[in-house]
């Protein structure tokens, strides 16, 4: 089977090897010609473990291939996935150019029979103008050539994507005709082998099911930092809280964790889109806004709890951030809470040190050299007034506390994802805050 995948971002280049690797004859396809030039050969544009060398054996064994060409590969593949970027408009609506443009192209050089899937989260009825966009240009051609459009959302978690794709939860297909769902039954059936978990639905119904997945994982995590932030105001611990709840299997025990907000390109992106989609039909999601208020208010919750430690007086301070990326495993500064909280320390006046294992160069893109880029996790502690915990990579989570007391100039931590004992933090002299206890 040979399939095309446009679009050689994060979700596309993942779809596209993953389908490789199963034996499927997979073309990847990017109007960046840089982009496509360094893939070619084997550097890929994201930090996403295991997918370089992934990619880099499905090229060497041929069911891997990178061009710029969309036309060129149109006579000879059944299926397109459409993954391009749909980045939210000025107004939080998402932008479909793209989008519209792939089916374009589509449309003015197909010669045969294709299914044109859409991956990107794109708001209901974006299948529909997929579908009217190919039709036009045939019009225009005074051509008549069968397709078919299907929506396909993706549910990869960064840092994880390539076993959420190989062994899926599920798999979500909107389709609109038999020959279709065939085809991704075909495709899909590999993953799926003992347990065949695809859902087939109405096209409207897929694309609202990944809105809908977003939004109700975003609500837990700013209905948990809602919960834990009376926590610490009543003397309750927000870890027993959330052990008590999650343990009933109607609640659930995941995406329950309090931290300092959630980031990164889906979650604000999606909820944002979802708010606008409903505005558009004279409906407001009054929980979708305050799960976005009290994210907001919970990106500057670790600077409040330095401010209070240093009773107002920041200027001057220095201040080690551990973590930059949004989450985790990769290095992805989208929406990252610490972009809200450097520039906070920043207008405060602090000096400000940053490590993080993968985001250094990303964090440096995004906001010069108006920070100390550390060599390594402990450089960055080297004389601060305080360490932030921000994002929690495993090897911060059993640093040397020796060298630590050492390197600091007041030992003060604040644990912005929990991950420290106040007990054992608090008998070395530290002094030690964190969320919800
Ligand atoms: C998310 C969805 O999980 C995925 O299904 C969808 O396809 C894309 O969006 P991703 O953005 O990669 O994936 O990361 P995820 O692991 O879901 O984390 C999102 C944010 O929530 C991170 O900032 C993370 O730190 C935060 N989070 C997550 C919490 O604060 N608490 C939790 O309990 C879980």
């Amino acid at each position: 089977m040979k399939i095309a995948i446009v679009g050689t971002g994060y979700v596309g280049l993942v779809t596209g090897t993953c389908f490789a690797e199963i034996g499927v004859d997979v073309t990847c396809v990017d109007v960046d010609q840089k982009k496509i030039e360094n893939l070619k050969n084997g550097i890929i544009p994201i930090y996403e473990p295991g997918l370089e060398e992934m990619v880099v054996r499905n090229v060497k064994e041929n069911r891997l291939s990178f061009t710029t060409s969309l036309e060129s590969c149109l006579d000879d593949v059944e299926v397109i996935f459409s993954a391009v970027g749909t980045p939210p408009d000025e107004d939080g609506s998402a932008d479909l150019r793209y989008v519209l443009e792939v089916a374009r192209t589509i449309g003015k050089n197909m010669n045969k029979y294709v299914l044109v899937v859409t991956k990107s989260t794109v708001p209901v009825g974006t299948a529909k103008k997929v579908r009217d966009a190919i039709q036009a240009e045939l019009d225009k051609r005074g051509v008549q050539i069968e397709f078919d459009v299907a929506s396909n959302p993706e549910f990869l978690k960064e840092g994880n994507a390539i076993s959420d794709f190989m062994s899926p939860d599920r798999v979500v297909v909107g389709v609109e005709s038999q020959r279709a769902q065939d085809v991704m039954t075909k495709l899909y059936k590999p993953f799926l082998l003992n347990n065949f978990r695809v859902i087939f639905m109405d096209i409207p119904s897929a694309e609202m099911t990944k809105y809908a997945a977003n939004s109700m994982l975003a609500t837990r995590i700013s209905f948990m930092n809602d919960i834990a932030n009376l926590c610490e105001l009543v003397g309750a611990n927000v870890n027993m809280v959330r052990s008590g709840i999650g343990s009933d299997t109607r609640i659930g025990r995941k995406f329950l964790y309090p931290g300092c907000g959630y980031g990164g390109s889906c979650f604000p992106k999606d909820i944002k889109a979802l708010i606008k989609t409903a505005e558009q039909h004279g409906y407001s999601m009054r929980v979708l806004k305050a799960v976005e208020e009290v994210n907001e208010l919970q990106k500057s919750i670790l600077f409040n709890k330095l401010n209070n430690y240093f009773k107002g007086e920041l200027e001057g301070k220095t201040i080690a951030l551990w973590g930059l990326a949004f989450k985790p495993e990769t290095d992805d500064m989208r929406e990252a809470p610490s972009l809200v909280l450097i520039d906070l320390l920043l207008k405060a006046g602090c000096k400000v040190r940053v490590y993080d294992p993968a985001a250094m160069e990303e964090t440096r893109r995004r906001i010069g050299d108006s920070v100390y880029y550390a060599q390594d996790m402990y450089d960055a502690l080297l004389d601060a007034d305080a360490m932030l915990l921000v994002t929690e990579w495993k090897q911060f989570r059993l640093p040397t506390w020796g060298v630590i007391l050492k390197t600091m100039r007041t030992p003060v931590v604040i644990d912005g994802r929990n991950i420290y004992d106040k007990n054992d933090l608090e008998a070395l002299g530290i002094a030690y805050y964190c969320i919800g206890k």
